[in-house]
């Protein structure tokens, strides 16, 4: 397959929790070159999640943004695991993937911009191993104005046309785009403006190879051992 990307969307989430140090652990040792992840900033700490309330993946009740850090922490994210922090996932992925981080909650991007910058400067990881991405448009847009070295993905939805155009206009790498939204006129589309275009969510053989066929440059699963 080339260069085509499985992402292993909120890591291996079709095995285990869910954007869990489990689930990134699990995706890694299926050997998965990318994960894709969510992340809230609260009380200095980016952690890991993916809904703003807490009812459907964890023990909790409430907004993320409404809880505080030590709340959130000792919650139960499924068998056991902790929501987890982004510095820890760098830290248990090192040089062995990339990372997408979704800018999920609010004033995430300056946050992620110190983190990602922290961890090169250290020499723990490298640019090319980050792709931000939002729906925010905002947050998108300050993230590329403070750190524009680092990858962008926007993710989108409505008209394919504006679309494109809006990606192209931040300088984006990518558009990350919802499976129904796919076909070759949209592919073409991005890639005559130079834009990659990833797909989500793709959890069965077939769609995958539909994908594939049709020219994308990756797609989002929760089964990172799709094509194998
Ligand atoms: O970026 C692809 C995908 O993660 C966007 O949707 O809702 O799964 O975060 P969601
Ligand atoms: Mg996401």
């Amino acid at each position: 397959m080339g260069d085509f990307i499985l992402f292993a969307h909120r890591g291996a989430s079709g095995y285990e929790p869910e954007n869990t140090l489990a689930a990134f652990e699990r995706a890694l040792a299926m050997g998965a070159r990318w994960i894709e992840l969510d992340v809230y900033a609260v009380e200095g700490e980016l952690i890991v999640i993916h809904d703003d309330r807490l009812e459907r993946t964890t023990n909790g009740a409430g907004f993320v943004m409404d809880g505080s850090l030590a709340y959130l922490r000792n919650l139960d994210a499924g068998k056991g695991q902790k929501t987890p922090f982004l510095r820890e996932v760098f830290d248990l992925v090192g040089h062995c993937a990339g990372i997408n981080i979704e800018l999920k909650g609010p004033k995430t991007a300056s946050p992620v911009a110190a983190l990602i910058a922290t961890a090169i400067t250290t020499g723990r990881m490298t640019a090319e191993q980050f792709i931000v991405s939002s729906f925010n448009r905002k947050e998108l847009l300050h993230f590329k104005d403070i750190y524009p070295e680092i990858r962008i993905g926007a993710i989108v939805s409505g008209v394919p046309r504006r679309c494109v155009m809006f990606a192209e206009k931040t300088g984006a790498y990518a558009v990350h785009a919802g499976k129904s939204m796919v076909n070759r006129r949209f592919i073409a589309a991005a890639h005559c403006r130079g834009l990659k275009l990833f797909v989500y969510t793709v959890n069965k053989g077939e769609d995958l190879k539909r994908m594939e066929d049709m020219g994308v440059d990756g797609v989002f699963t929760d089964y990172p051992d799709l094509w194998f």
